[in-house]
């Protein structure tokens, strides 16, 4: 066998505590050959200062001293420092108690009479191991910062505990949470979120939105069903609560879960156990289940569409996530957030938002929360050609009124209001077109002719527009010289 030697074995620090002298010498000389240091002794008890003053990557320890024991010492080591390595050296005779050591944290044990390779062999392996905990360790801190990029943004101090709440929760495996906050606030990247932060993270997280799913077909689509169960059930059928089995179901929009089924859901989550529609078979599933709404669930109790005590199931571990408006600190966050990501996404590039846009922005109570923030920025992205996003190009310019955001689906349908304050018609129709001939350039991957056939347009008009807007245009290879 290699011994290999690493120079970084030369900051680890070994404990090795044997009575038997020549044992002991035998140990720390052939250690120290391999580069590791050694801190060596006959007796437990002498080395109980250097304990608490230096940190030991690994321990030998002998189980029978005189004095102080080896599995005494064990507990001792475990105590201070979680992390050292302790492995245990035996006679025969005590191998029942080598055992009982690694119930209590040892990580191997080696029978004497031994060979020093053994030795080194158990060191490296419990080195390594321990490389690799700390490896997991950080892997797992750096998921969660990376998750907490990509997902929830925030630093204001609600958003904060919000964010530390999810991450706890998240950790922690909860079996049932419930999500609630305004359409647009997050809840959607809140529970996969929390999906991916638990031990669950690999296996499946199945969303179910409870307002999509018609009522006759809820229970079918939750627990599944056998042939034959109803008409149009030609073959039988897994329910999504079973294909999400060691994994997490999200419930969104929970409160429109029929109330006939609530009862049979209650069920299935207090059991653990759930039937198909027409089946006679109980199947065992292990869920954990996140549940969101944008509604008062406590209202909905009382309006006696939701039955009280699903209520009560589900809300063991709540979390409210807080209007945008009511997080002043992070509308620049986010907005600052999107404009990058939207900037790379588009090959555009900007110096930032001007004054006005970010005190408009400020003012502005976005009712659609961050969903409205998100979209708004990225069409300004797409569509300013100005240096700086304007308030104009956000959709926030003076026919905005704080509170009413002017939406193209808002003004072309047939039964919403005209605006009480007015609407500057020609500029919201050429940030239309704007829009539209970004939207199928985008479409056709940067293709002229194929983006003017889609618009209905000849080439050069397109042409002559996109100047006209001076929007920034690049044109492919087959585009050119057509
Ligand atoms: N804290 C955040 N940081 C970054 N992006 C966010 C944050 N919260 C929400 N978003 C983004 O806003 C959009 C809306 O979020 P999401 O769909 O999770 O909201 P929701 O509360 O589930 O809305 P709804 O009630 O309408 O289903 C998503 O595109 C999401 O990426
Ligand atoms: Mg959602």
């Amino acid at each position: 066998m290699k011994l290999s030697f690493h120079a970084n074995q030369r900051l680890t620090n070994i404990l090795v505590i044997d009575d038997e002298k020549l044992i002991l010498w035998g140990i720390q000389r052939d250690l120290e050959r391999a580069g590791y240091r050694i801190s060596a002794f006959q007796k437990a008890e002498d080395a109980l200062q250097l304990l608490e003053k230096q940190q030991f990557h690994a321990a030998l320890l002998d189980v029978r001293l005189p004095g102080m024991g080896g599995i005494e010492m064990l507990e001792r080591i475990k105590s201070v420092s979680p992390d050292t390595q302790v492995i245990m050296i035996t006679a025969f005779a005590d191998v029942e108690m080598a055992v009982s050591s690694i119930r209590r944290g040892a990580f191997d044990f080696i029978l004497k009479p031994f060979s020093l390779e053994k030795i080194h062999l158990a060191i490296q392996n419990a080195l390594e191991t321990s490389r690799l905990k700390r490896e997991v360790a950080s892997l797992k801190i750096d998921r969660a910062m990376r998750l907490q990029q990509r997902f929830l943004q925030g630093e204001s101090p609600r958003m904060r505990s919000v964010i530390e709440s999810i991450e706890r929760i998240g950790r922690a495996g909860a079996g049932v949470v419930l999500i609630c906050g305004e359409s647009g606030t997050g809840k959607g990247l809140a529970a996969n979120a929390i999906h991916q932060l638990g031990p669950r993270s690999t296996n499946p997280f199945i969303e179910i939105n409870c307002s999509a799913i018609p009522e006759n077909l809820f229970e079918s689509e939750l627990f599944g069903h056998e042939m034959g169960s109803f008409t149009g059930a030609v073959s039988q059928k897994k329910g999504l609560l079973e294909l999400a089995d060691n994994g997490t179901i999200f419930l969104d929009e929970v409160t429109e879960m029929p109330i006939t089924s609530q009862t049979k859901f209650l069920k299935a989550l207090e059991e653990q156990v759930i039937r198909r529609v027409g089946g006679q078979r109980s199947i065992k599933v292990d869920v954990n289940i996140v549940a969101a709404t944008n509604r008062d669930l406590s209202q909905a109790v009382r309006d006696g569409i939701f039955r009280e005590d699903l209520f009560y199931r589900l809300n063991v571990v709540p979390i409210f996530i807080p209007p945008l408006r009511e997080r002043e600190h992070d509308i620049l966050l986010l907005s600052e957030h999107y404009f990058n990501v939207y900037q790379a996404k588009y090959k555009r590039s900007f110096s930032g938002f001007c004054e006005e846009a970010k005190q408009r922005m400020l003012e502005y109570s976005w009712p659609g929360n961050i969903r409205e923030l998100k979209n708004s920025v990225e069409r300004a992205v797409i569509l300013e050609t100005a240096d700086f996003i304007q308030e104009i190009t956000l959709g926030l310019g003076p026919t905005a009124s704080p509170n009413v955001y002017i939406q193209p689906k808002i003004i072309f349908s047939d039964d919403s209001p005209f605006p009480e304050s007015g609407i500057d018609l020609l500029g919201y129709l050429e940030s239309i077109e704007k829009r539209f001939l970004q939207k199928a350039l985008q479409h056709c991957d940067g293709n002229q002719s194929h983006a003017s056939k889609l618009l209905g347009m000849s080439r050069d008009i397109l042409r002559y527009r996109l100047k006209k807007y001076n929007l920034f245009v690049q044109e492919r290879d087959q585009d050119l010289g057509k």
